[in-house]
């Protein structure tokens, strides 16, 4: 009696690839993370971060650590902590970050992104950071790794395993991670925003519906990669939450299709980077939500420069956002959300579209080439 089974397809729950698996299961891993966070008389509840109120209220910087994804979560938490907390917070790449002699003291505060809790330049950078004086707290999916343990306090990430080799669910869990991180210090240095805390905790929790919405959306993305097939260069354009979004649409597409993609702060564009625009490069473009923001208009001008220089323009923007048709050759609609908190919906249509390509490439998604899913390595 033989039954023919093969647990890796199963594993796979009818996916091709894990990395896709991954990708639909967002809306349940950013559910997840959120869970049980949020109290009924209003207070956010992050009991694992054992670290003191005293001790958090003296907190005068903040420096947060990562590679790879992990750096443009990272990245995200900078605008993010520095607006709810007015801390003042930098973000370096955790290879950099020792090496350089950097100030940290007992009131710096570290934060360590890693979703393997085993990542070497992380690893190093808090130890060096712990040496100093200073407090870590890490930003882990990985039970018991050696980062958490290492570190003073841990916010978990409830993502679950994550087995493709670029980062997914790990990374919107991440952000999310960050987002509460963020809420919390406000919440304990009673700074003035405190009051918004749960206006923010609501629209937290509508996430994986929208998300949700994306991944529904999935088919007109995949036709996209279909059409783009033969193109060798890409450029992601996106301005302040929108830029790390942006840098990591063109990781995706290093990891995972090995093209030669960038990603640029739009506002840079004019200093430099408007010049490798060719004739039908792809361009993608992350638009801030309209309307309340400044910088929207900033930005659909970008998308008016790369057209004019003959860039394939496909724009990420609003669902009722009218003013980028006219430049766009393609838009990706987002649902509305506050500006804070748009990567966690740009990035989805991003890494849809790396995994359809690669896929349509003959890649093997989940383990490329060249790459392993954690460097315990320096
Ligand atoms: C490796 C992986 C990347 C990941 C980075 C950081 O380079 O290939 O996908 O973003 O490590 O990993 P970590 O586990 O620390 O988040």
């Amino acid at each position: 009696y033989h039954v023919d089974w093969d647990t890796t397809a199963a594993e796979k729950s009818g996916y091709d690839w894990f990395m896709r698996k991954e990708i639909f299961e967002q809306p349940r891993a950013v559910a997840d993370t959120l869970l049980g966070r949020y109290s009924d008389n209003g207070e956010l509840v992050l009991d694992e971060i054992r670290i003191g109120p005293e001790e958090l209220r003296r907190v005068d910087k903040i420096i947060i650590i990562g590679c790879g994804t992990a750096y443009y979560a990272g990245m995200v938490a900078k605008y993010v902590i520095e607006h709810w907390t007015r801390i003042g917070c930098e973000v370096e790449l955790a290879s950099e970050f020792r090496y350089r002699d950097p100030i940290v003291d007992a009131n710096t505060l570290c934060v360590a992104i890693s979703q393997s809790g085993e990542t070497a330049d992380t690893l190093q950078a808090i130890r060096h950071a712990r040496e100093q004086g200073s407090k870590v707290i890490a930003i882990c999916n990985t039970n018991g790794s050696t980062i958490p343990r290492e570190s003073d306090a841990v916010i978990y990430t409830h993502a679950g395993p994550e087995i493709g080799v670029a980062s997914t669910k790990g990374f919107l869990t991440q952000l999310i991670a960050c987002y509460l991180l963020g809420l919390f210090l406000a919440q304990v240095r009673g700074v003035k925003f405190g009051d918004e805390i749960g206006a923010v905790m609501d629209e937290l929790a509508g996430m994986p519906p929208r998300i949700q919405r994306l991944l529904d959306g999935a088919d007109e993305v995949y036709g996209l990669a279909h059409e783009l097939i033969d193109q060798g260069d890409y450029v992601f354009l996106g301005r302040h939450v929108g830029y790390p979004a942006a840098m990591e649409g063109a990781l995706k597409l290093k990891e995972i299709a090995y093209l030669h993609a960038e990603g640029f702060a739009a506002g840079e564009l004019k200093h430099g980077p408007i010049a490798i625009i060719n004739p039908g490069m792809p361009v993608f473009v992350i638009v801030p939500p309209a309307g309340r923001d400044q910088l929207h208009d900033k930005v659909v001008s970008n998308i008016q420069e790369v057209r004019a220089r003959g860039a394939r323009t496909i724009v990420l923007a609003e669902e009722d956002d009218g003013e980028v048709d006219a430049y766009a050759e393609r838009v990706i609609r987002l649902p509305r959300v506050s500006t804070l908190l748009q990567p966690v919906l740009a990035v989805v249509p991003l890494q849809l579209f790396a995994c359809e390509l690669a896929t349509a490439l003959g890649n093997d998604v989940d383990q490329p080439r060249n790459l392993a899913k954690s460097v315990t390595v320096e």
